[in-house]
């Protein structure tokens, strides 16, 4: 079982590379594909296929602009499908957000907020959904969750501390 990641563009990467790091800390497998829906959407369309056959079990496909890709996976799978929007282009990815969130009923895309938070949020929902059957990824995601605990009481400790002088 393992994540696959697709980009509309190399240039995605920067963004993406949050993923990665999100699902290698919970040692899920992945692997990252530059595959677009308007400028290969034949190649995409056999990517999906193949992961499947190879096991693949969340796809996360991010793009910027008139972003499709999520949605153009999601028509080729019943597999769940994270769709990242990129923030590339003018309209700093208020364009991929809604080309990416608005898929008509029956086609669901799982969509995360535009740009890093939701590359990272998209690493962790991919884990959560894998954690359903498989406890390491849950146990790393709910030692997480206390360390975020743990980080966020600190903070308010030092700022405290600051404000006394
Ligand atoms: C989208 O167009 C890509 O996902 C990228 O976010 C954006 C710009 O692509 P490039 O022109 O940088 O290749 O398809």
């Amino acid at each position: 079982m393992f994540v696959a990641i697709l980009m509309g563009s190399k240039s995605d990467w920067p963004v993406m590379q949050a993923t990665s790091e999100v699902l290698e800390s919970l040692g899920v497998e992945y692997e990252v594909t530059v595959s677009s829906a308007h400028r290969t959407p034949a190649e995409t369309k056999k990517y999906v296929a193949g992961a499947i056959d190879r096991g693949c079990a969340v796809f996360i496909c991010a793009a910027g602009l008139a972003a499709h890709l999520a949605g153009a996976v999601a028509a080729n799978t019943v597999r769940p499908v994270i769709g990242v929007p990129v923030d590339a282009g003018p309209l700093q990815g208020f364009d991929a957000l809604l080309s990416t969130v608005q898929m008509p009923g029956g086609i669901p895309v799982a969509t995360v907020a535009i740009g890093k938070a939701g590359a990272k949020n998209a690493g962790y929902l991919a884990g959560q959904i894998l954690a359903v059957a498989d406890m390491s990824v849950e146990a790393k995601l709910i030692a997480e969750r206390a360390a975020n605990v743990e980080n966020i009481v600190k903070q308010n400790e030092d700022l405290q501390r600051e404000l006394k002088g």
